[in-house]
């Protein structure tokens, strides 16, 4: 259910800072990577086989020779797209560098030709020692990308370059190196980002608090998978992004009024705004006095989706979201697949908005759901992941 290019093999080797791994593995399975932990027996004696098992959630196998039928060093080589060793100890990097292969990690290592980062950590001493130096020299000539430490105290009392970099900085680096797809290449893309704000006087309005922060990752997603993407987007703070043609609306009138002349001759609609099902009667051009205030009437506003999806193309792709306040799965399922069942669409996200979360927070989990019932249970994760989990989803529907 994940997109491609995230599933990530963690070595860990046996140096004190094995314990920060921990948190790495945490903030990548944030950013929607399934990792595969391979402790070296060394590693064992700082941090458990069953730690990483219930961090991972995953079987963890220590040596060659557990679950031999799997062959597991070269199924492990070939499902993972990339290989993150935190830390790589001195003898890890002196191992690797003269190609040796006596453990699951190095076996592992040299069977794979997925993109490689190493995070060494150690004394400083160790770390300027010539023998490091040439062993890390001769790893970044064969391709291995090696994270220089980070300078500081280490386990005793001295201080230097030798410790095991910020997290952030390890994440930053794997995403660098993550395969680039280029699968939205020649498509045209229209997205909505950002909540519809209806007047009732100049200076009141009914709205509501999608942030537009979906919509935004899903535009810059797309736009770096090769789409030319159109972005609709209505009332947020967020500044427009280089490259991706915006146009701003206020109401969802004039959010439809957009959509009505760029659905036709796009690819595929993404409609993750939140439209505001009503507007005003009738607007008042001046302000309204509190004495007439205890009421407003309203209209209902078009169904956007509705108006479009009665008019779309067989080839023409459309995403909904849906935005409910229960945490029932079972409510939450029902009620997406009525949503795309009435609107017509391809597929729909479902997420549980109360309590504040998804509204302007950088997470969201939901439900996907797709024409034939498919329904994927997305866990806690970025809206930058979901956005490409979303547009794998896309690619595949439009064939
Ligand atoms: N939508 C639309 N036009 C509207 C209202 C919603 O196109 N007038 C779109 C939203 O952008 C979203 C999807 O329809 O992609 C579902 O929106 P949601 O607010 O969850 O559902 P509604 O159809 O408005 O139903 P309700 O508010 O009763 O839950």
């Amino acid at each position: 259910m994940f997109p491609r290019g995230r599933k990530l093999l963690l070595g860990v080797a046996g140096g004190i800072s094995a314990y920060k791994s921990c948190d790495l593995l945490r903030r990548l399975q944030d950013e929607g990577f399934i990792v595969d932990v391979v402790p070296t027996q060394a590693s064992l004696n700082f941090v458990g086989k069953a730690t990483w098992e219930a961090l991972s959630g995953r079987k963890v196998i220590t040596d060659l020779w557990s679950e031999v039928e799997n062959v597991p060093h070269i199924s492990m080589a070939k499902e993972n797209n990339i290989i993150v060793i935190a830390p790589t100890t001195a003898d890890l990097l002196a191992k690797l560098a003269s190609g040796r292969a006596d453990d699951l990690l190095t076996n592992i290592v040299l069977a794979s030709t997925a993109p490689k980062i190493l995070v060494p950590a150690m004394h400083p001493e160790m770390w300027s020692n010539a023998a490091t130096i040439q062993n890390v020299k001769i790893l970044q000539d064969r391709g291995f990308t090696v994270i220089t430490p980070g300078e500081g105290r280490m386990t005793g009392s001295d201080f230097g370059v030798g410790r095991y970099p910020e997290t952030s900085n390890i994440i930053a680096e794997v995403n660098k190196h993550l395969p680039q797809l280029a699968d939205l290449l020649g498509r045209k893309i229209l997205i909505t980002a950002g909540g519809t704000r209806e007047p009732i006087d100049p200076i009141r309005f009914i709205g509501n608090r999608s942030s537009g922060k979906q919509g935004f990752a899903l535009a810059v997603a797309a736009a770096s998978r090769g789409a030319q993407v159109h972005l609709v987007t209505a009332n947020t703070d967020l500044p427009n992004v280089e490259g991706i043609t915006t146009t701003l609306v206020e109401t969802a009138e004039q959010m439809s009024a957009v959509l009505e002349l760029e659905f036709p001759h796009s690819d595929a609609l993404i409609m993750s705004a939140a439209v505001a099902d009503a507007k005003v009667a009738s607007y008042s051009e001046a302000k309204i006095r509190k004495e007439s205030l205890d009421r407003v009437d309203l209209a209902k506003n078009p169904d956007i989706l509705k108006l479009l999806s009665a008019n779309k193309k067989l080839n023409q792709v459309i995403i909904g979201f849906a935005a409910e306040t229960s945490e029932d799965l079972v409510m939450l399922e029902e009620s997406g697949r009525t949503k795309l069942a009435s609107k017509s669409l391809d597929l729909i996200y479902v997420n549980n908005v109360s309590n504040g979360a998804v509204f302007g927070s950088d997470f969201t989990q939901g439900l996907i759901i797709d024409r034939s019932m498919n329904v994927i249970k997305v866990p806690e994760i970025s809206k930058d992941t979901l956005s490409d989990i979303l547009l794998d989803q896309l690619v595949s529907k439009l064939g």
